[in-house]
């Protein structure tokens, strides 16, 4: 069932009842700053089972736990390196996964067999307010079936969970629109597993260095299991590529009487098919905001073929890339 809540000013009631379904072992999916998660009771393993089977997410894929306050974190993790409180204090509550050494009380399902936990304070409003309601940490993997496109708005997780979640707290869109940056902390230095929008540089200049996971001088750095699928993708076969072979592509496969979309990063293309050509703000934050609901959008109206103009590459647009880059892959 899909409730409409107010994003900044939640109402109480509505809460206390999402509360007391993840208390129950009941499934809501939810708000984030980045995008909407499917949340159970992260300390319930029938619960985190129900995650699993909701989602069709393969058991390998750890889920990330999210706790309303940084003082809860003790919940959930064994040990707090240097660089865990840094990171946390610089940017928590945020979009930012930190990846520490698991208690045993935190079900192996959650942590997919792993005995390191991903933890986050999420931002927003409905996010924090249901945290603190259900006093318990709840893990909550992206809204979506496994492989989708996540899910930035309420009535983006209706369409892919359906029934298969209690109740979907409805706080339309959301602002940072991609997912977190996950960040392992394990290791000295700290190594990215995941681009977001907390990039490179913002992580370095709290902690000095990252390590580089390619090079290994992370250690024991083992990359996030689930970045290793294909993910993110829509169900048209989606072209990542610079801007005037996009244009020819888009042209061609029109004549040749196909349905296309495409993503283009100006406006300065005249065009007349209307909808089927989304334009994104030229700028890293704005474009984040908007490319999951652009991808869902075209999906909608049934292309057969998403063509996307392809960002620069430049470290501000890294975690965008990531993502464009998956969603083209073809799996
Ligand atoms: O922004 C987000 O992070 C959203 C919102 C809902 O918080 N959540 C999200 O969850 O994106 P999910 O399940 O779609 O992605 C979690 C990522 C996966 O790539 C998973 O492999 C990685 O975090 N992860 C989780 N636990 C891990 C662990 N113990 N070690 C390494 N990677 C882990
Ligand atoms: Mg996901």
């Amino acid at each position: 069932m899909l409730q409409r809540v107010d994003p900044l000013r939640p109402d109480p009631a509505i809460i206390a009842r999402a509360a007391e379904i993840l208390r129950g072992g009941g499934l809501v999916a939810f708000p984030t700053e980045t995008v909407y998660g499917l949340g159970g009771n992260a300390l319930d393993a029938a619960a985190v089972e129900r995650i699993y089977a909701a989602k069709g997410r393969p058991a390998y894929n750890p889920l990330i736990v999210h706790v309303a306050d940084p003082a809860r974190i003790i919940d959930v993790a064994r040990d707090w390196p240097d660089n865990a409180a840094r990171l946390a204090r610089s940017f928590w509550p945020g979009p930012l996964t930190l990846v520490v050494s698991r208690r045993p009380e935190v079900p192996l399902g959650v942590t997919a067999g792993l005995d390191t936990v991903a933890v986050r304070v999420p931002s927003h409003p409905v996010a924090q307010a249901l945290l603190a309601a259900a006093r318990v940490p709840v893990a909550a993997p992206s809204a979506n079936r496994s492989t989708e496109v996540s899910p930035t708005t309420g009535s983006h997780v209706e369409k892919s969970l359906g029934d298969a979640v209690d109740l979907i707290l409805d706080a339309g869109a959301t602002p940072v629109g991609i997912e977190s940056t996950v960040v392992d902390v394990t290791v000295d230095p700290p190594v990215i597993l995941r681009p977001g929008m907390i990039s490179r540089d913002d992580l370095i200049r709290v902690v000095g260095a990252l390590g580089d996971p390619a090079k290994k001088t992370g250690g024991e750095a083992r990359p996030s299991p689930g970045m290793l699928d294909r993910h993110y993708a829509p169900r048209a076969t989606l072209v990542l590529t610079d801007g005037d072979h996009a244009r020819t592509l888009v042209d061609r496969a029109r004549r040749e009487g196909k349905n296309v979309g495409s993503i283009f990063r100006s406006i300065g293309w005249a065009d007349s098919s209307g909808d089927l050509v989304i334009a994104l703000p030229d700028e890293p934050g704005g474009y984040a905001a908007g490319i999951y609901a652009a991808l869902h959008r075209l999906d909608d109206a049934g292309v057969d073929l998403i063509v996307v103009e392809r960002p620069p590459d430049r470290p501000e647009w890294h975690a965008v890339l990531d993502r464009l880059e998956r969603a083209a892959r073809q799996g």
